[in-house]
């Protein structure tokens, strides 16, 4: 394998194509395609290099002295692998590791499948050409298949400071839940209906984990993935793409964002903001229709976490808030499904929130 090969293959498809493509992604979000991915554990949807590239920027600081591990990652298709090699000298970084799952063929174009995984290392450019060269890339075959959850995965994951990478859509609980046991800085692409999910909704609470800037516009899924109605296309070169609509980054590095404050200018009216039947709070029904005068508990749109900053706002436990006992304690503890309704008519899932500062 050549690295220059490996590099030139993992942008050249992505990249190329999503020019083209991305123009055709309509804006409004729909998460059909994603939970049926997860559901049929349809688990290869490659990253584009224009959509790491987006989210990447706000994070260089964060990267100096860093060993970065991508441990759902073939470096034939993945551009984590191929943007931190390219970008090694520039972040300053310390090392770069890669794992790839069920391949251990060192030939990066071959198409090759196998029952053992490979892993890569990185230490960055020493002939002074600023690419990493094939002599410069340190390839090592795997004992399993490259299980992220193996136990010789997790002994790489120890040494890594930084975790990035789309992880595999089916395992995303199991996945954040051993970045989180090994107390592991990353920055991972989700599903956002993910937030909803209990255990990720608890981190979030307990301000462990947040979202990112962008949204992921669309990603490379093999030829043989079903073509859908929707959001699903074959371009000129014939390469498949999903367009998922509501792909999102999870991240527990501390960004600029995160610190802003929303700022509010609608004041509060018992006729405008209506409480809920079985929650002592109201009903904000657009992140922008934050009252600025109101100190109690709100149930607000869950695209509030996109402008979320701890200091301003905390996250309650809706089941703290139940109007009457008979009111199911929820595991999640969001104001959701049946139990969302005002007079009667349930709203979309909210995130009940109180301002810190009134
Ligand atoms: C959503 S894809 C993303 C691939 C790549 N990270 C990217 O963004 O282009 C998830 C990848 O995880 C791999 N995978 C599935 N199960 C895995 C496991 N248990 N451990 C490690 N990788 C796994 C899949 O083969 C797939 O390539």
């Amino acid at each position: 394998m050549t690295a220059r090969k490996a590099g030139g293959a993992t942008t050249a498809r992505p990249r190329r194509k999503a020019r083209t493509e991305t123009r055709r992604t309509p804006s409004r979000p729909l998460n059909r395609s994603l939970s049926a991915a997860k559901a049929s554990k349809q688990d290869e949807f490659y990253t584009q290099l224009s959509d790491i590239e987006k989210e990447l920027r706000h994070y260089t600081a964060h990267f100096k002295g860093k060993t970065v591990l991508c441990n759902c990652d073939d470096p034939k298709v993945s551009n984590f692998f191929h943007y931190f090699s390219h970008n090694f000298e520039k972040l300053k970084l310390k090392k770069l590791i890669t794992t790839c799952y069920k391949n251990c063929d060192a030939d990066l174009f071959s198409k090759h499948t196998d029952e053992r995984g490979i892993f890569l290392e990185y230490n960055g450019d020493k002939s002074g050409n600023r690419v990493p060269d094939p002599e410069e890339i340190g390839i090592h075959q795997l004992k399993g298949d490259g299980d992220f959850r193996s136990e010789e995965c997790i002994k790489l994951l120890k040494q890594a400071d930084i975790v990035v990478t789309n992880p595999p859509f089916s395992l995303f609980r199991e996945y954040v839940e051993q970045l989180v046991k090994y107390k592991k800085k990353f920055l991972i692409i989700a599903n956002h209906n993910a937030i909803t999910y209990k255990e990720i909704f608890q981190l979030i609470k307990e301000n462990k984990i947040w979202l990112g800037y962008t949204h992921p516009v669309a990603f490379i899924v093999p030829d043989h993935y079903e073509m859908r109605a929707v959001r699903s296309w074959r371009d000129e070169n014939g390469t498949n793409w999903r367009s998922l609509g509501n792909a999102c980054w999870f991240t527990n590095l501390d960004i600029a964002k995160r610190h802003d404050d929303l700022v509010l200018y609608r004041e509060y009216s018992r006729r405008e903001y209506p409480k809920y039947d079985n929650y002592n709070a109201i009903e904000v029904a657009r992140v922008a229709d934050i009252p600025i005068d109101f100190d109690g508990v709100m149930g607000v749109p869950v695209t509030f976490l996109e402008k979320y900053n701890p200091d301003q706002f905390e996250i309650v436990d809706a089941n703290d808030i139940r109007r009457r006992k008979s009111v199911a304690i929820k595991a999640h503890g969001l104001i959701k499904d049946k139990d969302s309704a005002i007079k009667g008519k349930p709203t979309y899932v909210r995130i009940p929130i109180r301002k810190k500062r009134v």
